[in-house]
């Protein structure tokens, strides 16, 4: 029988990419999110909510990091408009399976950019008579912010650049590397293209 002997690409290795953040620091300052939360949100059984597909990976996490009783729910967003320029409008693709009236909410989200979808969605969440609706963000891109949005508990700040990894995709791809990554082709990435590493 005859066995490929086709090389094996690494995509953790992919020159196309620029780790800005490492495994290690997410996972230092998730133990240390997980640590706040747990003494804050004793006694009140939150419920995180986490806003798929990006911050699954986050949410798994974070969670095992908060050593109280809570609960999980996923919903799922689009913002209408081109991925760079959206028009405001969100809508709601997948809805919570529960009611969440006079529950303690934590919204977990990876990223906050123009703040668009978190700013509809945190309106969206407190007008269901939540007794509470804070946010955790594990990104926050605040140049780039058109919409104010309080960001509760947040991992890290970081400048204006295309990231992925840990969740985060560009065109669905990279969500699986263990650190987040500044591309440094969009359009080689894109295609999948090998990248010359001499430039
Ligand atoms: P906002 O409504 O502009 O804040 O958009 C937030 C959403 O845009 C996030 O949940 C991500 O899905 C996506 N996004 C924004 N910036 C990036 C990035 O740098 N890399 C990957 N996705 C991003
Ligand atoms: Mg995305």
């Amino acid at each position: 029988m005859a066995t490929s002997t086709a090389q094996i690409q690494s995509e953790f290795s992919n020159p196309n990419l620029e780790v800005l953040i490492s495994t290690e620091e997410i996972k230092n300052r998730i133990q240390a999110l997980g640590s706040q939360i747990a003494r804050e949100y004793a006694g009140r059984n939150p419920l995180l909510i986490g806003v798929l597909k990006g911050a699954c990976f986050f949410l798994s996490d974070l969670l095992r990091a908060i050593d109280i009783p809570l609960g999980i729910e996923f919903m799922a967003i689009s913002s209408y408009g081109s991925s760079t320029r959206t028009s405001g409008e969100v809508r709601i693709l997948k809805d919570l399976d529960v009611a969440i009236e006079n529950r303690h909410i934590i919204v977990v989200e990876d990223i906050v950019d123009t703040g668009l979808t978190l700013s509809y969605l945190l309106a969206n969440l407190k007008s269901r008579g939540a007794a509470s609706v804070k946010l955790v963000a594990l990104l926050d891109k605040f140049e780039r912010r058109e919409r104010e949005v309080e960001i509760d508990y947040l991992g890290f700040q970081i400048p204006d650049h295309f990231v992925v990894g840990y969740g985060l995709d560009f065109a669905e791809r990279y969500r699986n590397l263990p650190f987040i990554a500044v591309l440094k082709n969009p359009d080689a990435a894109q295609l999948g293209l090998p990248i010359s590493t001499t430039e």
